[in-house]
């Protein structure tokens, strides 16, 4: 944010604490002319404060919670001694009230749902005696815990205020119109900022803004965040102040409108991302703010017809239009301007190659040019950017050979993103690059086969990227993560091979804090066992050691891990009970174990994993019943998969009480019984609607899911969210298959093949509209097809073979034209597609073809043959809409964050420009 971080870059793996805005305040108070008493810590002075002022502080104390006691010192006579506060030299009066927290949490702490901020200030109730104060002109509450309260109307009665920051402090609700009265108000900030680690947002909205109009001394304003979707015109409150320099409406849902008239003609800097324009272009108005330095309008849906609206815009420095929808011709115009630092146009629609124009901005900083349609080789003028320290041109179709003298002058180099494009990366195994790197990025580059030596030079690293890079190597012992400062590693899917203990454990593991938080080398050629040395790393959150060739027990220490939230290990050769101690880990959302030896029943104090949402244990040979305790105690879960296991008995009435349970998969098991009615509790797969599964977007990070589905088993890791199946298959049920399942309208997979279902197929199982794969076949099912199964457009799976139907296929739709051994080793079965034609008055309609609700005819079906059911094509649609909608909703969802605990998905993802801005 602006006052923290001109740059507004901040480090989002930065734990120390940002400076307060200490140049800003003494410019405030210089300029206002205040004789500058004390502040905080400076207390030479010879007064004492006013008396009624020390009440009224110590009342306002006493309102407060002070956990960690950070005011200890607010004793004694002296009030303007007092940590906090500074009085005026001469009067002795208050004129300074600075509580803002300072204290910075580790990311690890933060990610932990038990987080509490302690050093924070919270309290239900402000006490008023602050009104008493009436010489205060400075009151920062930052960055503490108010949670739930309003902003306080008395503020409003503080008429002698400048400075007021109540950001990321808690509040919440309609912003009071009382603020409005701060006539001599210079800077406000009520927004938040997200650069911090605490986890505490404001959550206000302003209805009416007019209030706004009325601060027309105001300067600085930040409304980051406040809900002003509301406000209507609310943004020609803002045009009424003619003094603003600096307005930061991010993330507000305004509505932007094209201005005739600009007053805040002084503004430097203006952030607009994330809002509403009225019209998507360009607003004509931007250049008539002709000191404009900094300037956002990232997220808007914008595009520049005309290319020349920033030709005119000399004086920029920060340029952020990612997410927007500009091209390579605005690209260019905007090479024009020499004086930038900083460009971001990440996610955008440029395309073609990279114009050679780039190497025009001597000072530049930070290039983003990610995710757009770029292709060729990189021009060399790029490589000329001496000053660069933030390169991002991932997701393109850029292409050619990266070598040393590419990056040859790139001294000042911090952060490279150049993941996924089509490069490859020669250099000598004795290079020695230019650069000391921090984030490095290079997934699906072509870097191996050999382990990069180069990266040994590098002693800052803090983020590694190289999934898919072609390494088939060992890892090198110099590589230890214990013996650097890696927060985040990604070695995923290349060829590593080697015991994983010469990446654990390094000669000095003991000395040193390893705040390592992400560790994924799943999908490699691992082999050994998982070291002990693993647990040493008690700060991840991210474990995956899946798809390698990993043999022996899980190390009991792995429960130690205790702010482990995914951890996979699927796809080994691991054998054993799991351990018990795994029920320590009560953070975790993913376990997923599959594929592998282990035995045993499951350890009892699983049941303490009461965040779980994604449970697979499937491919093991785990025995015993299925505990009641998964339905009693795992409320969380959406994805429970045991199939392919020992289990027996019967699926207990316990499971029923997992209301967002989406995919069920008990499959090849033992179990026995019948299926319970209460499956119709499973209220998440009566909807359509997509779960609120944590998804990433990258395919490394995603547990992966498998389905069956069009009579193969898929392996799904992009939006499984949106999956809903039952899959009983394979087992010894006996029973009718309950009405009840035909209310779950949201399955898109129902397989209860291969048990001794009997009974008939439920009437109403049309009602399943969703369906795409239906599987009933090898169970003892008697009576005739249902005709509303017709009605199932998007049935593209059906398998009824090998039960005792009768009657005849039911007319209409697909059900004649797929193929027929679906409906094999069913006696009583006649007509359409099978050849013996059924007994007079028993037969479908035959009288012509018979249309759906689209008007197909019923030959218009053939390309069914070939797989492509309607439920294929409504598939992809879907899909692909669910992905268009996602890219969109990406800036929403990572920009609104509520809490830290979705913030670790913006730090693995890594990604998106915006992301980094709020979030590094
Ligand atoms: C405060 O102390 C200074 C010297 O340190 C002295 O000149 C001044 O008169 C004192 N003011 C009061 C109000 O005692
Ligand atoms: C903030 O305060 C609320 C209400 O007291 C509390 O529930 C929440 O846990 C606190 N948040 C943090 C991060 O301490
Ligand atoms: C303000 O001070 C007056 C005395 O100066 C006192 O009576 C009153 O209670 C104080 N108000 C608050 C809200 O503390
Ligand atoms: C510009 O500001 C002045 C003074 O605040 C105000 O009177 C005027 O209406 C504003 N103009 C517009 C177009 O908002
Ligand atoms: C921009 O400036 C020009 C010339 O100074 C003026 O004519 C025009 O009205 C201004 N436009 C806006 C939207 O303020
Ligand atoms: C690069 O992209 C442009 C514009 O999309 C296209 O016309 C051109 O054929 C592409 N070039 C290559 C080498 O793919
Ligand atoms: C199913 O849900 C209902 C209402 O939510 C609840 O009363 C009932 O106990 C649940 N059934 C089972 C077997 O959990």
């Amino acid at each position: 944010m602006y006052q923290r971080n001109p740059m507004g870059h901040l480090n989002f793996l930065d734990t120390t604490p940002s400076l307060p805005f200490l140049p800003l305040f003494i410019t405030i108070l210089v300029a206002s002319q205040i004789p500058l008493g004390c502040t905080r810590e400076a207390h030479s002075s010879n007064f004492t404060c006013i008396e009624s002022e020390r009440q009224s502080l110590l009342r306002f104390k006493d309102s407060l919670t002070d956990e960690s006691n950070r005011l200890s010192s607010w004793t004694g006579g002296d009030c303007c001694s007092w940590k906090g506060i500074g009085c005026h030299r001469t009067t002795g009066r208050v004129v300074t009230l600075d509580l803002r927290n300072l204290e910075q949490p580790e990311l690890y702490e933060v990610y932990n749902t038990s987080y509490h901020c302690r050093s924070c200030l919270a309290g239900d109730q402000l006490s008023p005696s602050l009104v008493n104060l009436t010489n205060l002109r400075y009151l920062d509450l930052s960055l503490n815990n108010f949670s739930g309260i309003q902003i306080p109307t008395f503020l409003g009665l503080l008429k002698d205020l400048r400075y007021l920051n109540l950001s990321d402090a808690g509040f919440v609700g309609e912003v009071p119109h009382h603020l409005g009265n701060l006539s001599h108000l210079r800077y406000l900030d009520i927004g938040f900022s997200s650069s911090n680690n605490i986890p505490i947002d404001n959550n206000l909205r302003s209805n009416d803004v007019g209030w706004v109009a009325r601060l027309s001394s105001l300067e600085y304003l930040f409304l980051r965040g406040v809900n002003l979707s509301n406000a209507g015109d609310g943004f020609l409150a803002v045009n009424m102040l003619p003094l603003l320099k600096t307005l930061d409406l991010e993330n507000c849902r305004l509505v932007v409108p094209h201005l005739l008239h600009v007053n805040f003609t002084s503004l430097s800097s203006l952030k607009l991302g994330f809002n509403q324009f009225l019209n998507p272009t360009l607003p004509p108005w931007l250049r008539n703010l002709t000191g404009l330095q900094d300037l956002d309008l990232g997220a808007n849906n914008l595009d520049d017809k005309v290319h020349d609206t920033f030709r005119q815009m000399t004086s920029l420095v920060n340029l952020e239009l990612e997410g927007n929808h500009f091209d390579t011709s605005t690209l260019r115009s905007i090479c024009n301007i020499s004086s930038l630092t900083s460009l971001d146009m990440s996610d955008n629609e440029l395309q073609g190659s990279i114009p050679s124009e780039i190497g025009q901005f001597p000072q530049l900083t930070l290039l983003g040019l990610s995710n757009n349609r770029l292709n060729d080789t990189i021009p060399s003028s790029l490589w000329q950017l001496t000053k660069l320290q933030e390169l991002y041109i991932g997701e393109n179709a850029l292409t050619g050979e990266l070598s040393e003298h590419h990056f040859a002058k790139l001294r000042e180099l911090k952060r490279l993103y150049i993941s996924p494009n089509l490069f490859s990366l020669h250099v000598s195994s004795s290079w020695v690059p230019p650069f000391q790197l921090q984030y490095i990025a290079m997934a699906s580059v072509k870097i191996g086969p050999r382990f990069p030596n180069w990266l040994r030079t590098q002693k800052e690293i803090e983020a590694l990227n190289m999934y898919n890079a072609s390494i088939s190597d060992a890892i090198p012992s110099w590589f230890g993560v214990l013996s650097n400062d890696f927060r985040a590693i990604i070695l995923s899917g290349n060829k590593l091979e080697g015991s994983l203990n010469s990446i654990i454990s390094a000669a000095d593991a003991d000395k040193k804090v390893v705040q390592m938080l992400i560790l994924l080398l799943n999908d490699n050629h691992f082999t050994g066992s998982i070291p002990e040395d693993l647990c040493k790393l008690k700060t991840l959150i991210y474990l995956d050691l899946s798809d390698n060739h990993l043999s022996g027990r899980i190390p009991l220490c792995l429960g130690n891990l205790r702010n482990l939230r995914f951890l996979r290990l699927a796809n080994n050769s691991l054998y054993g009970q799991i351990p018990g101690s795994l029920g320590n880990v009560g953070e975790l959302i993913i376990l997923q174990l599959s594929k592998n030896r282990f035995d045993g029943k499951l350890p009892p104090s699983m049941q303490n994993l009461k965040r779980l949402q994604f449970l697979d244990l499937g491919e093991n040979r785990i025995a015993g019943t299925i505990p009641a305790w998964i339905g009693e105690r795992l409320s969380d879960l959406e994805f429970l998969t045991l199939q392919s296991n020992n289990f027996h008995g019967g699926i207990s009435n316990t499971l029923c009480q997992l209301p967002y349970l989406q995919v069920l998969n008990l499959a090849h098991n033992d179990l026995s019984g019948s299926i319970p009615h209460c499956f119709k509790n499973f209220t998440a797969m009566e909807s359509t609607k997509s779960g609120t599964f944590p998804f990433s977007n990258e395919s490394y990070l995603d547990p992966v899911l498998q389905i069956f589905k069009a009579g193969i088993e898929l392996e799904y890791s992009k939006n499984i969210d949106s999956v809903k199946s039952i899959s009983l298959s394979g087992n010894n049920l006996v029973g009718e298959i309950p009405d009840e399942i035909m209310g779950l309208v949201g399955l898109q997979t129902l397989n209860l093949s291969k048990n001794h279902l009997n009974g008939r197929i439920p009437k109403n199982i049309g009602n399943l509209k969703q369906l795409e794969t239906l599987d009933l076949s090898m169970n003892e099912l008697r009576g005739e097809i249902p005709p509303s199964l017709s009605s199932i457009y998007t049935l593209s799976f059906l398998n009824l073979s090998y039960n005792k139907l009768s009657g005849p296929i039911p007319s209409g739709n697909q059900l004649q034209t797929l193929n027929d051994p679906i409906y094999e080793g069913n006696i009583g079965l006649c007509g359409k597609p099978l050849l013996n034609s059924c007994p007079a008055g028993e037969s479908p309609t035959e009288n012509g073809p018979v249309l759906d609700d689209k008007g197909h005819s019923e030959s218009d079906f053939s390309w069914f043959y070939a797989g492509f059911g309607p439920g294929f094509s409504v598939g992809v649609v879907g899909v692909v809409g669910i992905l268009q909608f996602k890219k969109s909703w990406r800036y929403a969802v990572f920009k609104c964050l509520e809490n830290a605990h979705d913030r670790i998905w913006v730090m693995i993802v890594l990604k998106t420009s915006r992301l980094r801005r709020n979030f590094h």
